[in-house]
């Protein structure tokens, strides 16, 4: 099966929100990114909401037609009751301090075990599929699994940070991660930096991958090849 592609839209709400108007329109490229190919559409709000705002999410989750995943730190009260409102697709939890530029590292799965038990089971309630943002570290994924989360997102950022030094070396704890989820019946995600060089080896080498988020690279390349060829170029690379 094919890995889908998630594309992340807060960089256009990052880009409407410089000016205080609307536009881009964010709801407008949630269809659209859609209509051109994504297999799924990504937010991460923050409780700043300096890119994608909590009204946002509220007006995408109707016009969704594939799948609808929403990234966030679940200590935020906000964005618990935003995410048992909304009932997307899948939410993925992720650890990020409340002003930090971007996500940078993964759950301490055995330190904060119980932790995400506890807040897992209140999303699996209601129906919602949970994948928590782990370094790609094998004792922090076999601990995922006691977690109760249906998948785990591995964190890229090593991977393409090291990728055009020496990509064998980048991949190596990738592999090694994915196999243990692929052992623990964890289901396995992937996303930060990933990029139109980075993603072809990157999907061929991990097997079992079964969706890909991506906001940064491809919002960028959608500057130079329009968002319709750029979607296209990333479905390609997987
Ligand atoms: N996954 C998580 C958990 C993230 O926080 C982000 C960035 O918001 C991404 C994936 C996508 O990263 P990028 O914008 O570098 O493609």
């Amino acid at each position: 099966m094919a890995t889908k592609l998630s594309v992340n839209i807060n960089k256009i709400a990052t880009l409407r929100n410089s000016r205080g108007g609307n536009t881009p329109n964010v709801l407008q490229a949630a269809i659209d990114c859609q209509q051109f190919g994504a297999d799924g559409i990504t937010v991460h709000p923050r409780p700043d909401e300096r890119h994608i705002r909590y009204s946002d999410v509220r007006e995408i989750m109707p016009v969704i037609t594939t799948e609808f995943n929403i990234e966030g730190n679940p200590k935020e009260e906000k964005f618990v009751q935003l995410v048992l409102e909304t009932k997307p697709h899948q939410v993925t939890l992720v650890p990020d301090a409340a002003g930090q530029l971007t996500s940078d590292h993964g759950w301490d799965t055995i330190a904060e075990a119980q932790y995400l038990r506890d807040t897992i089971e209140v999303f699996k309630r209601s129906g919602i599929r949970v994948s928590i943002f782990v370094d790609p570290v094998e004792n922090m994924v076999a601990a995922a699994a006691d977690t109760g989360t249906d998948r785990i997102e591995l964190y890229t950022e090593a991977y393409a940070a090291n990728y055009h030094k020496n990509k064998e070396a980048a991949i190596a704890d990738y592999i090694k991660a994915a196999k243990m989820a692929y052992e623990k019946n964890l289901g396995i995600n992937a996303g930060h930096d990933l990029d139109r060089d980075n993603l072809g080896y990157f999907s061929a080498s991990i097997p079992h991958l079964l969706e890909v988020s991506i906001g940064h690279a491809l919002i960028a390349d959608a500057l130079y090849y329009g968002l319709e060829n750029t979607i296209q170029l990333y479905k390609r690379c997987l």
